[in-house]
């Protein structure tokens, strides 16, 4: 399919903080690398973002700080959209959910689902706070954590343990507002009735999207196989959208019902009479950047409410990134644990583009993936200023001393040459298909590679020698050195747009169209450049120190003994899936008997009963169980584990053990006896 037009979206961040490190590597910089490409190519795109300034955080942290909704937003919004700004992401449009032409549209959409009768309504039973007189949102109700006992759970999760509540599970539940106990009271709301848009969900995504990333292909795969149910798109809130219905008085639009028609409005609020040429045409590819978080939203909830509006297009493809962590953990706003945005510009100016590399080169595509200051200092020193600032140079400087800094000509070619040119025009093709596959780590290598190759020809030819006796070589070899500089003015353009212009300004030439790209006739012979320039400087010890000691310090370094030794517990790994997860089997087993492996001081040969047989498994925990000890004890076993012959025996399982930071080891047993071959899950 040749699309006509293009809307690419950045998910809209939402406006109670500042952006951080994560955001950009997930979100902004994929998008903005991918927007700034099809601009180059010529495409008709548009790129389009704002602030998300609805939801119950919101409400919450203006509750907190003792000011309105209002203000809250207001500030960050502003704080975000400059420091995205100054960050060089490219959006035609950064509004916000807030507008009156978004509230227009937000309420013109639901009113279309409600008279189509897309929607359905229905009476249920939630939280009511009688002192503050309102409807307890979940974040507003806190208790005990009928999971794992916590006593400030709130009424959507726990934060302690990690799980998915709802607010009826909370033992003891408390509004978080007055401090009451809050009562049962009916209301109303309407709802997307998703299990309607089950089978073309499944048509549309599994059949027709197979090509889509595995992590967005995966969750939608397991939301769809769970079956969807209907979603509440209301609330009892005073924020956000009122619902355009009569007798709806003090109900509003659910955030994620509004939010993403945002990505709408902001198109309409920046082409007023044309933006329906985008959104309702066939011929315009709709592409979502997102991260993990909101995959659902975007791949089952909006589609099913554009299917539902009918007028508008699907989006062609989701390419959403998992998480990035910051020196090993997991960035967290509330504890602080992150690099800001706005902080960084205004710490390290000038920097924007070793910030967008190292978060590329980074960036959390397959999986959850670490951001440390040292990696950023090194791919500053080792990648940008010895390979792509060091190939600029030494050509900018040879080419003013050996002919003026005016362009030399091209003289005869040599196979070098010959191979050179091809080299340079496959790189440029392959470049495009990474990027066009949302491949953008695998893309900025490639435009790395056009400098590598440069760099690589200097060392095979050596101009600098061959200036004592062939200067028609040396023009030859700098005139093709000129041509990959220029070529790299291209295509460093979507990724580092900063370095990109100073590139043009040192070459004393124009923007060229991307399609340029690949080509070795782009620097006219005689041409003069202007003087060079470092395009990057080396980054120093203190300067990332600086920055690592602004981590705040309780979860960074030691204050005491206790905190040493937790700085030792291993980091957490990469996050695995449900489905991941599900495939390790392990079960309640007893142990029958046990011997020592002879001629080994570790090992243990068990005989276990798993319920389904008996079997044989080698342990290496002779150290801390003697055989006696363990014979007739129930512990657990991961039973599906490959088989694997230990000192000739073949071990079918491995017994669950603990061990901490000082190399202390211990079983794990049920709390209660159970029958063998217990599930464990
Ligand atoms: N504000 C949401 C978040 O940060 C994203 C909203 S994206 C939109 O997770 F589609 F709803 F706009
Ligand atoms: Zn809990």
């Amino acid at each position: 399919m040749m699309y006509k037009k293009y809307l690419v979206t950045a998910a809209l961040p939402y406006a109670n903080g500042p952006v951080h490190i994560g955001h950009l590597a997930g979100v902004y910089i994929p998008a903005d690398i991918y927007a700034r490409y099809l601009r180059l190519k010529g495409c008709d795109v548009k790129f389009i973002s704002g602030s998300d300034e609805h939801g119950v955080p919101i409400t919450i942290k203006a509750r907190r700080l003792g000011i309105s909704p209002q203000d809250v937003v207001d500030k960050y919004h502003n704080m975000i959209k400059d420091a995205f700004q100054r960050f060089g992401i490219s959006f035609d449009i950064y509004s916000r959910t807030t507008s009156e032409i978004h509230r227009k549209t937000a309420s013109e959409f639901f009113r279309r689902l409600y008279d189509y009768a897309r929607l359905t309504e229905k009476v249920t039973e939630q939280y009511y706070d009688e002192e503050a007189k309102q409807f307890l949102a979940d974040r507003y109700i806190v208790g005990t954590c009928p999971k794992c006992g916590s006593e400030h759970a709130y009424g959507d999760q726990c934060e302690a343990c990690g799980s998915t509540l709802s607010p009826m599970e909370l033992i003891n539940p408390k509004s978080e507002i007055s401090g009451s106990v809050p009562v049962l009271r009916e209301t109303s709301h309407w709802y997307l009735p998703l299990n309607r848009y089950q089978v073309f969900l499944e048509d549309w995504i599994l059949k027709g999207h197979k090509e889509w990333k595995a992590n967005v292909y995966g969750q939608c795969k397991s939301w769809l196989d769970e079956g969807l149910q209907p979603r509440a798109v209301s609330r009892d809130l005073s924020w956000g959208v009122p619902v355009p219905v009569n007798g709806a008085d003090g109900k509003v639009l659910y955030v994620w019902f509004d939010a993403p028609i945002g990505y709408i409005s902001n198109t309409r609020e920046l082409l007023p009479d044309t933006w329906q040429s985008y959104w309702t045409n066939p011929e315009t590819k709709l592409v979502h950047f997102i991260g993990k978080d909101n995959i659902v939203f975007h791949c089952i909830v909006f589609p099913a409410m554009l299917r539902a509006h009918g007028q508008y297009i699907l989006p062609d493809n989701v390419p959403a990134n998992e998480f990035l962590n910051l020196e090993g953990k997991k960035i967290s706003t509330t504890d602080n644990w992150a690099v800001w945005l706005h902080e960084y510009l205004d710490e390290l100016p000038g920097k924007e583009d070793v910030l967008r590399y190292v978060l590329c080169a980074n960036a959390p595509e397959t999986k959850d993936n670490d951001f440390t200051w040292k990696d950023f200092q090194t791919r500053n020193n080792s990648e940008l200023v010895a390979i792509l600032g060091n190939f600029v140079n030494r050509v900018m400087v040879l080419t003013q001393k050996y002919f003026d800094g005016k362009t030399p000509e091209k003289n005869e070619f040599t196979d070098i040459e010959r191979e050179l040119e091809v080299t340079v025009y496959h790189m440029r093709r392959d470049l495009d298909s990474c990027v066009e596959s949302y491949k953008f780590r695998e893309a900025l290598k490639k435009m790395m590679d056009f400098a590598r190759l440069g760099n690589k020809y200097l060392t095979d030819t050596e101009p600098w020698k061959l200036a004592q006796t062939d200067m028609s070589r040396v023009a030859t070899v700098l005139n093709m050195s000129l041509q990959i500089c220029a070529n790299l003015s291209i295509v460093t353009e979507p990724f580092l747009p900063f370095t990109a212009e100073k590139l043009r300004k040192m070459l004393n030439i124009g923007t060229f169209k991307w399609e340029r790209a690949g080509g070795i006739y782009l620097m006219e012979e005689g041409h003069q450049l202007s003087s060079p320039e470092l395009l990057f400087e080396k980054i120093e010890d203190e300067t990332i120190e600086r920055q690592i000691a602004k981590l705040p310090k309780a979860a960074n370094q030691s204050a005491g003994a206790e905190s040493a030794a937790k700085s030792k517990i291993a980091p957490q790994k990469e996050t695995v899936s449900f489905e991941d997860f599900g495939k390790a089997d392990i079960r309640t087993v007893t142990v029958v008997a046990a011997e020592r492996v002879p001629d080994t001081d570790k090992l243990l040969k068990l005989t276990i009963d798993t319920g389904l047989d008996k079997r044989t498994i080698v342990s290496g925990i002779a150290e801390y169980y003697k055989p006696e000890d363990l014979t007739g004890k129930q512990v657990c076993v991961l039973i599906n584990l490959a088989e694997r012959k230990i000192k000739g025996i073949e071990s079918q399982g491995m017994i669950l053990m603990a061990k901490d930071s000082a190399g202390k080891m211990c079983l794990l047993q049920p709390s209660e006896l159970m029958d063998n071959g217990a599930e464990i899950g």
